[in-house]
């Protein structure tokens, strides 16, 4: 079996994406926001690319039903309810909601592969929730390519090493797993910072600017290594948290 590791989306040909599992990782921030969304109880989250599509599918809802979420520039969208920062997904905001969020990249990516087999969202948050997943994919013959969603096309040294660390502990676990090149360079960058993510977060660009921009406390958030022990799966047009025994526990 194979896992394949892509560091950009523009790398997503449909050979990475028929017949496999994928899993998108955004690590700032769209993941971690999707993840902690779904453990403060929303009922899903609908990704979107475009805000007027978002906008438009908020009107076929009940009032009170939904929220609106997402950013452009980092920045909140104006009129919407929330921005993407995973701080603001608490449970008071979102339990019993269905969240519609728009992000730059993460939700791009999403949309970008979800063709495949079965698509997972994934970061730092339900990173050992993810893995123990994909090994029963992987057991039983399924192949897994993990895509990086980067920022706006170009690499991101965050998505990266939460991919290695998602290839390290699947290879850990005792698979043999055929590796792409991208994967054995991510499990470089996993070697190298470990748990650190503090240290990742320093030499990270987006990282930096998302400090600059007054969104520094989301960073501990995002950097959070299995503080949401759940799978969260695209499926139907929608992401919901699987329930799965070992991610029962969120
Ligand atoms: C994205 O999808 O581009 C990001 O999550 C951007 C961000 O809000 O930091």
């Amino acid at each position: 079996v194979r896992v394949d590791v892509l560091l950009t989306p523009g790398e997503v040909t449909p050979a990475h994406v028929t017949g496999r599992v994928v899993v998108v990782l955004d690590i700032l921030r769209a993941s971690t926001s999707i993840v902690t969304a779904l453990r403060g109880g929303a009922r899903a989250v609908i990704p979107f690319v475009a805000t007027e599509d978002a906008v438009r599918t908020a009107k076929q809802y009940a009032r009170g039903e939904v929220l609106l979420a997402g950013e452009r520039n980092m920045v909140a969208i104006p009129g919407f309810d929330l921005g993407n920062s995973p701080r603001e997904f608490t449970p008071e905001r979102v339990k019993g909601h269905t969240v519609l969020l728009t992000t730059t990249n993460g939700t791009r990516a999403l949309l970008s592969v979800e063709d495949a087999h079965e698509v997972l969202v994934a970061g730092f948050a339900n990173c050992a929730a993810t893995v123990e997943y994909l090994r029963t994919h992987l057991i039983s013959g399924r192949d897994v390519t993990v895509l990086c969603a980067g920022t706006d096309g170009a690499f991101s040294l965050e998505d990266a090493t939460c991919a290695g660390r998602i290839v390290r502990l699947l290879v850990s676990s005792g698979l043999f797993l055929h590796r792409n090149d991208g994967a054995r360079v991510t499990e470089l960058l996993a070697h190298r910072y470990g748990p650190d993510t503090g240290r990742l977060f320093a030499d990270a660009s987006h990282a930096r600017r998302l400090a600059e921009a007054g969104f520094g406390a989301d960073l501990d958030v995002c950097g959070a290594i299995d503080t949401v022990p759940l799978v969260a799966i695209y499926r139907d047009r929608a992401i919901t948290r699987l329930d799965v025994p070992s991610a029962s526990a969120a």
